[in-house]
Formats: C-alpha cells, structure tokens, sequence
C-alpha cells in the first residue's frame, strides 16, 4: 500500500519518524496476522487513526483500525483513550443486550508499545446525514431514521444507570479542557485570532474564548444553574454523524436494526448525554460541511468572516435548526431531561466548546497528516481556523446569553447561522 502520510520536521520539534511508514509496516503485519488482504483506505474519520478495509480469505471484509502513537506528535493521551474505546465497545456490548445488534462488534484488538489496533466486520453502509447532503428533505429518511436510533440510545443506553454529580461539570470537562490545550491554537493560528482580547467575526465583536474558559472556570455561579445533576450510561461520547451508520434503510424504519453505532469515546464513567447530543448538533452546523467543503475565511481591516467554502447544505441547516425540537419529541428523551432545566443551555454550550475543541483536534496530528502527497488536500490551518472563529463566535453569544439571563436560548444562538 502507498505511504499515505509523511512527517515533515519544523524548527522546534525534531523529525520523528515517519508516521505513515510506520503505520504501513504495522497494517501490512497486521493484516498478515489476520490473514486477509489491504484493499481501500476509509477516510472519512476525524481522528489520526488509520482505518483500512481488509478482505478476509473466505469471503468478507473486516475493518482495522490503528492508532500508532509517534514520538512527537502533539497529543499525548489519544493512545490511552484508543484502548478505552475497546474497551468502552465490549462493556456496552456484554452489559446491554439490547443494543448488541447494532453497536459495532469487536472482532480482534492487537497491541504493541506505542501502538494499538482493533479489527470489526465491514458495515455496507452509508452515514446518517448522507440523504441531506443529496438534497434529501430531512422528514424523508434522516430525521425518522435519527428518531428511532435515539429512542433505542437513550432508552436502552444512557438511561439504564446514571448516578448525581456535583457542580462544575461544565467547567471541568469543556472550559478546562480548552485551558489545557490552548497552546496548540497558539501555536499555529495567528496571534490576532488567539491573543487579542476582542475578536471580531461576521460583524460580532468576541471576548478571547481563552478567557471565557477562564471566566467560566473562575465563577462558578455562572453555570451552576444549568450544570448536569445527574450523568448516566456511557453509551457513546462522540456521537457526530459519521459515527451513525445507516445499513438498511427498510430494517430501521421498521424497528429491527438496520443500522451501527460506531467509534466510541474511550470513556467507562457515566456521562453527561448533553455533550453527546450537541455533537449532532455541531455535525450539522460547522463540522461535516466544513471538513468536507471547507472554509471560507476572509480577514478585513481586522474583522473576520467565516462561512463554509460554497454554503452549507442547506438541509444540513434544516437538521440543525430542528434538531432539539426532534429530541423533545421522543418520550425517552423526555424522562431523561425531565428534571434537568438546564439541558438546552449545556447542550449550545456543549456545541460552541465542540467547535473549538475541534479546531485543536484539527492541529493535534499535524505533525503525522502533513505531507507533499496531501496538496490536494485541505490546510488542516485553515480546518482549523475555520471552527475555531465558529467556535469563538458561538461561546461568546452562549456566555452572553448565561450573564444576561442565566441561561441560552436555542434560537437566538442558532440565529448566528445566518
Ligand atoms: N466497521 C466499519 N464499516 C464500514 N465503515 C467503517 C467502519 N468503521 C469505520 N468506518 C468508516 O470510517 C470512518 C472512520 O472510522 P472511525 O472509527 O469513526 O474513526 P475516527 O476515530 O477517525 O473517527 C467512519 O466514519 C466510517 O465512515
Ligand atoms: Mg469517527
């Protein structure tokens, strides 16, 4: 197989070795152990993991997923969650009946120092949000589809055992987690993006979102009244839509199956489903478009403008705007928020932290993904910038909005769609 990826040294870090190299070496093993055949490279994932179709001796094709964890590369904890996220498959799969059917199976994992795999069956399918991108209307099969998988996740999922948590959830798992990987934006995006104390972007003047982490982090009476009471199942944790696979339109809509869950977080403790919701919600907004299209980025008299390269699909806006209004809908989700007034204010809060994170997701494997071979590709820089201005544009409307009248508004912060 040709080598996809090659590491180019900057003057700081050192030339680590060749990711994609090393990467082949491994999938060429691995696949030897298996004893199948490399065939196509599957990218359409977010994370620095290599996934590759492997046809199987006897018919059939298996999925390999490889994450080598080289010296050098910018995140140092992606391999410790890889291996959870096996694990974090076999516990739902062993502890919930229920939804066996149509979580991914595990067929194999393989491990090495710096390294691990895992292998499952490859699913014919194509990803939920894929009838929009073809002009689909949303009541024809996406939002149907997304209704019956939902009830089955948080029905059969995230309800099944949940336990009280203190305040500051928000604080820890979203404002913190910016803190401590701010350097990475720092590192690469220009300084007027990341260290003015006002941004400017499609016309909305914008504090730093460094220091509305720290805000956030600082005044804990900011959030206290829409902090998760509860957390509950860990039945995913990067629920975007490319995670959803659709298999067999028929089989959904007639409630027996039909389609996979894939590609958990690597998380084993109970959770909070707002961050896993407005990981849909983001698909919908900024991410999938964006990664697909691109962004368009224009910088005047040091004001902003951000906008998908093209304009997004318009049903994808469709999704998007009506998505809370689909979860209301669903009795499960009802029982599962019903105590819980702060839901739609985590969930947009959750949605403008995604949006960042994204951003340094999007620089964290620069270092292993930039390569001449990828001139046809997009600028992971401008990936980058394009959902961290959307991310700065949504958390200075979301802490608006919680300092002004303690809690955010769906469609005023949808507004800023245009
Ligand atoms: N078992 C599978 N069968 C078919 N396609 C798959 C399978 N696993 C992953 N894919 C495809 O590869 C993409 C990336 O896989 P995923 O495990 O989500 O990796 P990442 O961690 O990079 O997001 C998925 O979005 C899907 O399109
Ligand atoms: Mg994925």
């Amino acid at each position: 197989m040709a080598v996809q990826n090659a590491t180019v040294p900057d003057d700081e870090n050192p030339p680590a070795p060749d990711a994609g190299a090393v990467e082949d070496a491994l999938l060429g093993e691995l696949a030897e152990r298996i004893g199948g055949a490399l065939t196509e490279e599957l990218t359409e994932g977010g994370s620095p993991a290599r996934l590759v179709k492997l046809a199987l001796p006897g018919g059939g094709f298996q999925v390999v997923k490889l994450l080598v964890d080289i010296p050098g590369a910018v995140d140092g904890h992606d391999l410790d969650s890889f291996r959870v996220k096996i694990r974090q498959i076999e516990k739902i799969r062993a502890e919930i009946p229920e939804l066996r059917e149509v979580y991914t199976e595990l067929s194999d994992e393989f491990h090495g120092d710096n390294w691990s795999a895992y292998t499952m069956p490859f699913y014919a399918n194509q990803d939920i949000a894929a009838p929009l991108r073809a002009g689909e209307d949303v009541e024809k099969r996406y939002a149907p589809q997304l209704r019956r998988i939902l009830s089955d996740l948080v029905g059969q999922g995230y309800l099944r055992s949940s336990e009280e948590t203190a305040p500051g959830h928000i604080a820890e798992v979203h404002a913190d987690r910016l803190i401590r990987r701010f350097w990475l934006l720092q590192k690469y995006l220009p300084g007027a993006l990341v260290d003015a104390e006002t941004i400017t972007v499609n016309g909305v003047v914008c504090r730093n979102p460094l220091r509305l982490a720290q805000t956030l982090v600082d005044q804990p009476g900011l959030t206290a009244g829409v902090d998760p009471a509860r957390l509950y199942y860990p039945v995913h944790g990067d629920l975007n839509t490319r995670n959803i696979l659709v298999l067999d339109d028929a089989a959904v809509s007639a409630g027996r199956g039909g389609y996979r869950i894939i590609d958990p977080r690597g998380t084993l403790g109970h959770w909070d489903p707002a961050y896993d919701l407005s990981k849909i919600l983001f698909s919908f907004t900024v991410w999938d478009a964006g990664l697909r299209k691109g962004f368009r980025l224009t910088q005047d008299a040091g004001e902003w403008q951000v906008a998908i390269e093209g304009g997004t699909y318009p049903a994808y806006r469709a999704a998007a705007h009506g998505l809370l209004g689909l979860l209301r809908g669903l009795p499960e989700f009802q029982r599962l928020t019903a105590d819980d007034p702060g839901w739609e204010s985590r969930y947009l809060l959750g949605h403008a932290f995604h949006l960042l994170a994204e951003a340094a997701c999007r620089l964290s494997d620069i270092k292993k993904r930039t390569g001449e071979d990828t001139a046809d590709q997009l600028d992971p820089v401008d990936l980058a910038k394009g959902h961290y201005l959307y991310g700065v544009l949504f958390l200075e409307d979301a802490v608006r909005q919680l300092e002004a009248e303690g809690r955010v508004d769906h469609d005023a912060a949808l507004s800023l769609l245009g």
